[in-house]
């Protein structure tokens, strides 16, 4: 056997489809090229048609079979209606990747029910109801992976943790539920935990030359996250290799949560 067969053997995701949710920004969109690029279909799920659409257009450049669904997944009918229209292109997925988030931050003394409710509804109802939509159908074929991207926030107190860190604390608890229900039949749930990567979502924090250095002296590797150090995780975790891997968090922090 070749080495590139047995590789293949091992992570090919070949004729396996893909639905990324946030796959058009930052994490989602490291993910959603590393699966496609290791042979998944895969179809990207956000709000801003720009960035979908190019990210798409980066995606089909590589030779890959991409798609993407423009909806807020703020609302359940929102939810909802992108779970119809994913399945379109290439059929019912065989891997759910949850990396659709936001982090909006108020002091918690102001933090208000708003924030609070679209915190949950994205970070967590999302997850679950696509979760509810599509586990079933997995277990049903015999295989299926469930991917949910958390945060160190779902493990400690972090720069106005407020809603988010709650709602990735419970994310967790999803997945495990998940794994507990569905990993009989194929179907494994994990998490991906990132500490402080450079993306859109942390603009704010990014900006600060000071901070962003205080973040990465707190790493053992010695810098912050990249999007691309998701790729070989979400792969693997994807992956016929990672059958006997579920209801786990996996790290990929640079050690930040063990220094
Ligand atoms: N960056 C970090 O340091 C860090 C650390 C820990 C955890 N995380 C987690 O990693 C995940 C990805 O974050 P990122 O840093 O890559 O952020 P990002 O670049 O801001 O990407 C967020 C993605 O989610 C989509 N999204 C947000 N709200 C949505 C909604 N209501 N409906 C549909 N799509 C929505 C965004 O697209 P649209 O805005 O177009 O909808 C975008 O594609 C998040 O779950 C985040 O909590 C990030």
């Amino acid at each position: 056997m070749t080495t590139q067969t047995y590789l293949s053997e091992l992570f090919s995701l070949d004729g396996r489809v893909a639905l990324v949710t946030g796959g058009s920004s930052g994490i989602g969109r490291a993910i959603a090229e590393a699966l496609a690029r290791a042979g998944a279909s895969v179809v990207v799920v956000a709000r801003r048609e720009a960035e979908l659409s190019a990210t798409v257009g980066e995606l089909a450049a590589h030779g890959c079979r991409a798609a993407w669904v423009s909806a807020d997944l703020g609302t359940r009918d929102g939810v909802r209606s992108a779970a119809e229209e994913a399945v379109e292109p290439f059929g019912e997925p065989d891997i759910l990747v949850n990396c659709a988030g936001i982090n909006l931050r108020p002091p918690l003394g102001e933090l208000g029910e708003d924030v609070w409710d679209t915190t949950m509804a994205v970070n967590l109802e999302a997850p679950f109801l696509l979760g509810q939509r599509f586990g079933p159908g997995m277990a049903e074929r015999g295989f299926g992976r469930l991917i949910h991207v958390t945060s160190q926030q779902a493990h400690r107190a972090f720069v106005q943790s407020g809603a988010y860190g709650v709602s990735k604390g419970a994310l967790e608890s999803l997945a495990r539920s998940q794994a507990e229900a569905w990993s009989p039949y194929g179907v494994t749930c994990n998490t991906l935990v990132p500490g402080f990567v450079m993306t859109p979502l942390n603009a704010r924090l990014s900006d600060d030359p000071e901070k962003v250095a205080a973040l990465a002296a707190r790493t053992m590797v010695g810098r912050n996250g990249l999007a691309e150090d998701f790729a070989g995780a979400a792969v693997f975790l994807a992956s016929r290799a990672a059958a006997y891997v579920t209801g786990q968090a996996v790290f990929v922090d640079g050690g930040l949560s063990v220094h």
